[in-house]
């Protein structure tokens, strides 16, 4: 993406990789950001990922759609350390095996969850002031510039500052999930269903606040039930489905694949 070099979220450019592609020579490739490799995960006997291998280039969007159950919020968490896994995950460059999941933040790494986990007894900047953990040592200085920056995104925010969080509307609580995760400056976001439970307008506003990330550097691993949403907005997308890769390519593929269209694409999602 065009406006990967100028990282005004404080990320780092990601790791140049010298590999061994048919490309002209001295030509450096950009490594992708995020690389899964053969990930399995398991509750018990029951395999809920398997074999799963992906890719999220620097500064992309890369969706993960499919139906309820197939593995998605257990593909995130295992990313994050929050689950054990088998396979092999690879961050800018380093293996993850071994980091917990306070030292994955620390590489970079930032996962907003489905239930969004706000605490609804403090105000909105609080709410977000706790995000910044990562950044602790640089100050209170770094954290208003942090703050700042998540208040230009979603000035609703910034309007809503000392309000409780318990009560902003379902987008606005989706938008403090995201400013909050962004306090601690990731450079690859994983967001499990920022558009579950809100209006179409809403889900527009946040996926909108999601691409304008993206252009500011940042990558994101788009996790999605709302597939036509999720995939207008990523660059590419893989369709997961009884925990495995069913389907991958470039969004506006995905988008007019007759499978996808008949399976995911359906009236639910249309607005
Ligand atoms: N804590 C758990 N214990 C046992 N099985 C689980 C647990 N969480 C999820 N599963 C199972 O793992 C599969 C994938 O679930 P999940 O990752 O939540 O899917 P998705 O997010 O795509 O809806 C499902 O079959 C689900 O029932
Ligand atoms: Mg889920």
């Amino acid at each position: 993406m065009n406006g990967a070099a100028r990282l005004p979220l404080g990320g780092t450019p990601s790791s140049v990789a010298e590999m061994p592609a048919d490309r002209p020579a001295g030509a450096p490739v950009v490594a992708p950001l995020l690389e899964i490799d053969r990930l399995s995960v398991s509750y018990g006997k029951v395999q809920a990922v398997r074999e799963v291998s992906m890719r999220v280039p620097a500064g992309s969007i890369v969706t993960v759609i499919g139906p309820n159950g197939a593995g998605k919020t257990t593909l995130l968490m295992a990313l994050m350390g929050l689950l054990p896994s088998q396979g092999r995950i690879r961050f800018d460059g380093h293996d993850c095996r071994g980091a917990d999941p306070q030292q994955r933040v620390e590489m970079g790494m930032g996962l907003v969850t489905e239930k969004r986990d706000l605490f609804g007894s403090m105000t909105v900047e609080d709410n977000l002031t706790l995000g910044a953990f990562r950044n602790r040592r640089e100050g209170k200085a770094a954290r208003r510039s942090e703050l700042d920056r998540v208040y230009a995104l979603f000035p609703r925010l910034k309007e809503r500052s000392t309000q409780l969080a318990q009560t902003l509307s379902g987008g606005e609580r989706q938008m403090l999930a995201l400013g909050r995760a962004l306090m601690a400056r990731p450079r690859l976001l994983l967001l499990d269903e920022p558009s579950l439970g809100l209006a179409p307008r809403i889900v527009r506003e946040v996926l909108h606040a999601v691409s304008q990330l993206r252009d500011a550097g940042l990558s994101v691993l788009l996790v999605e039930q709302n597939a036509r949403a999720a995939l207008q907005t990523a660059d590419e997308g893989y369709v997961l489905e009884l925990g495995e890769v069913a389907l991958h390519g470039p969004s506006a593929q995905l988008l007019h694949d007759p499978k996808v269209e008949s399976t995911y694409l359906g009236m639910l999602h249309e607005d």
